[in-house]
């Protein structure tokens, strides 16, 4: 009797494709947004909203948070008629808020349209969804047989195909390359296992080869290169900036302010200040007993890093009235962005020395 190709031994599965759904039935991670390996395709809504908040932040983290998410919005229709204001407040410890209000624009013209497209070319065009979250939605929750390479699935491939591309060319190379081995039956599964193979077993910094079920296949194992491969990402130069951060404490509460919607931590909450710019900045918003740190927090973004001097003052009369700011209990504090949590420790410090 004919053995069906998905039952055969990881080993003995005929093509590559076929041998990782056979690792991902059996080792695939069971995730709250994903159906069973191989059973019916999962709610588009659902797999849309896991894979924007994975952009921003750890599975982990949106294990967490996923469930009470949809309880609270079941479905595009729910969030399109939501407020804005309360998705942003949910969406706190998920990344940045810009992302919340795309996701919501990206809700309405969902439900105007009565649903999701089906084709990774249209989910792009929908407010907020990039290439991969078209690709990952469309082969997920419309089984098209696309595959969404985020920076997990592009080391698997520079790995599996020895590509020493670049990192801005990578993803495309890895996309041609990979297309061929999705299988035609399950795309949504294989672009789901190629997340996973990238997570648990070809990891970055020490991965597990002896567990990989496309070892056979690998050419940068077979050369010796896995350690090399994907190629490291140039160092990005990065400009210098220096700013200060104020800890105005006031009754029990501190003024924070949120931040402009665009540039560097955009719409989050943080502790008001000066610009960030080359010069070092004295400026204080109003005179007093101020304290200063005698080292600022050093933080590295992306393209900068950031000098932030601290500067606190506990008063015991209202500040002059800004409009930008809202006053915050201490002891709780809504979810700040790291920067500012650190500032704020180190201020915290200092209002507690003699
Ligand atoms: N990272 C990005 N998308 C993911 C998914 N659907 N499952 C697990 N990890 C992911």
């Amino acid at each position: 009797m004919p053995v069906e190709p998905a039952r055969l031994p990881i080993v003995l599965a005929a093509d590559p494709g076929r041998r990782l759904l056979a690792w991902y039935d059996r080792q695939g991670r069971a995730l709250p947004w994903r159906a069973p390996a191989g059973g019916p395709a999962p709610d588009p809504y659902r797999v849309w909203l896991s894979e924007v908040m994975l952009q921003q932040t750890t599975v982990a983290t949106v294990r967490g948070r996923f469930e009470g998410f949809v309880a609270r919005w079941p479905d595009v229709f729910a969030l399109a008629r939501a407020d804005e204001a309360d998705v942003m407040a949910a969406w706190a410890g998920l990344g940045y808020y810009a992302r919340a209000r795309s996701l919501v624009a990206c809700a309405r013209e969902v439900a105007r349209r009565g649903g999701f497209p089906r084709t990774a070319e249209e989910l792009g065009r929908l407010p907020g969804i990039g290439p991969y979250t078209a690709a990952a939605v469309a082969a997920i929750a419309f089984g098209q047989p696309v595959v969404p390479v985020d920076a997990n699935v592009a080391r698997v491939a520079a790995r599996v195909f020895a590509i020493d591309e670049p990192v801005h060319r990578l993803a495309a190379v890895a996309r041609t390359k990979l297309s061929p081995w999705v299988p035609p039956d399950r795309p949504g599964d294989f672009a789901q296992a190629l997340m996973d193979l990238g997570a648990t077993v070809c990891r970055p910094r020490v991965p597990a080869c002896a567990a990989c079920p496309w070892a056979a296949d690998c050419r940068a194992l077979a050369q010796g290169q896995v350690a090399q491969l994907p190629r490291p990402r140039s160092r990005p130069s990065r400009r210098q900036a220096r700013g200060m951060a104020w800890w105005i404490e006031w009754n029990g509460r501190v003024a924070l302010e949120r931040r402009p919607p665009s540039g560097l931590l955009g719409g989050m909450p943080g502790l008001p200040g000066t610009n960030w710019g080359g010069r070092v900045p004295s400026s204080l918003p109003f005179p007093g007993l101020w304290r200063y740190a005698a080292q600022p927090v050093r933080h590295r973004f992306t393209h900068l890093d950031l000098e932030l001097s601290v500067a606190a003052v506990r008063l015991s009369a209202p500040p002059p009235f800004d409009p930008g700011w809202a006053w915050h209990p201490i002891d709780a504090l809504p979810g700040l962005p790291t920067l500012y949590v650190r500032a704020a420790a180190v201020a915290r410090a200092l209002l507690a020395a003699p």
